[in-house]
């Protein structure tokens, strides 16, 4: 009979075993499982930027509050078109190198949102700077903490063009500095940016979310899609121009009032919509935003903008909007 109270010798063999069958179990056999998966074909593999940038995430710690992974269940579906797949993880998941397995970013506190889809949520470098020195100065009630240290203040003569653009009054700066982003932080950035959900845009996707059904035994799924103005605006403006419209002062210009949005002929408005917009020092770079919004979507944010917060203008006509994005695109293909 085994004694494990006396037998010292069988005891830490037991042991052994069971630790040797746990771990043959839950990370030896997985591994191997995961050798068999492909990437999805036409998937863009990471540069060598966007690794370093993911060595920097790992290292941060991000994955505390971050998940990079979409559920199949319907909460979830704001974080991306469909439910995550093994093969998302195929090129972020291959060993970093000899010594260091693949890191796991699926993670299991979302603190923070869902990563799975930010570069195609938020593709402006110049908001994911400003938010990784201070979350406060654009998401005014985050609990984040800020990555300030990935930066550093320079003298104005000496750079320009990774200077990053930040209220002054905020971070106490002498006329004659500017805060310079790091090689980290421009890395972290370019990883984030890359953080896109695969999509397969012609054909159906290969798995759906399981929708929850609602009382009259319909499913939820489709209906809840937010269509009008207000809901537009708050996933694709916000963010930089902030839900009161006032924009960040020395960083993204205030809506309210502005004369653009105010104008009777709406066509810059909608040619900054469509195109991005780029006019001025003191203010970062608009991203072009026409890919991501049709024409309907378009005219609900305009109308929003023009009729909130005090703004009054009348409405913008759809024609408008799709003569524009017609014309615009004619004279990219010319
Ligand atoms: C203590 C928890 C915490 C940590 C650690 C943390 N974050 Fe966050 N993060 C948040 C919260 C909360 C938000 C939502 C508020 C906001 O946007 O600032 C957020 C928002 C974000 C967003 C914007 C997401 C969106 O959908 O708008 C990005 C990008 C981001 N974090 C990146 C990072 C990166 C990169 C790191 C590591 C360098 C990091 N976070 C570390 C809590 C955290
Ligand atoms: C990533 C940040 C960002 C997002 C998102 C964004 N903007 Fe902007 N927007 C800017 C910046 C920066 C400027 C100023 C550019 C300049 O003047 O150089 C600007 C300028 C504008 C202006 C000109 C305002 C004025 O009076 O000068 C309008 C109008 C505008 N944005 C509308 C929108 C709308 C509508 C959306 C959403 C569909 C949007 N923006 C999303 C950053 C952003």
């Amino acid at each position: 009979m085994l004694n494990l109270h006396k037998d010292h010798k069988n005891l830490v063999l037991l042991a052994f075993v069971v630790f040797a069958a746990l771990s043959i179990g839950v990370a030896i056999m997985p591994a191997y499982q995961m050798e068999e998966y492909q990437p999805i074909p036409g998937m863009k593999d990471l540069t060598a930027q966007e690794r370093r940038g993911l060595s920097i995430y790992v290292s941060e710690g991000c994955v505390a509050c971050h998940t990079q992974q979409v559920r199949n269940i319907e909460m979830d579906n704001i974080w991306g078109d469909r439910p995550s797949l093994a093969s998302d993880y195929y090129y972020s998941k291959q060993r970093m190198d000899i010594w260091r397995q693949s890191p796991s970013l699926l993670g299991s506190e979302r603190t923070g949102p869902d990563l799975t889809d930010i570069g195609n949520r938020q593709p402006s470098q110049d908001w994911h700077l400003l938010h990784l020195y201070n979350p406060r100065l654009v998401v005014e009630a985050s609990v984040m903490p800020q990555y300030s240290w990935m930066f550093h203040k320079s003298d104005t003569s000496y750079v320009d063009s990774d200077a990053v653009t930040l209220p002054r009054s905020i971070t106490q700066m002498k006329d004659s500095e500017v805060v310079v982003a790091s090689q980290d932080a421009l890395d972290l950035v370019a990883y984030l940016k890359s953080l896109q959900q695969f999509s397969f845009e012609d054909n159906e996707p290969p798995m759906n979310f399981i929708p929850a059904l609602s009382k009259d035994g319909e499913t939820a799924i489709g209906g809840s899609k937010k269509s009008e103005g207000a809901g537009l605006y708050q996933n694709n403006c916000a963010a930089c121009h902030q839900v009161t419209g006032r924009g960040v002062k020395g960083a993204f210009p205030p809506l309210v009032g502005s004369i653009i949005v105010n104008d009777q002929n709406p066509e810059m408005l909608i040619k900054i919509i469509l195109v991005g917009y780029d006019a001025r020092e003191e203010y970062g770079v608009m991203p072009a935003l026409g890919e991501n919004l049709t024409d309907e979507d378009i005219k609900a944010i305009a109308d929003h903008e023009r009729s909130s917060w005090g703004n009054n203008a009348p409405e913008v006509p759809l024609e408008t909007i799709t003569r524009l994005r017609d014309s615009i695109t004619n004279d990219r293909t010319l």
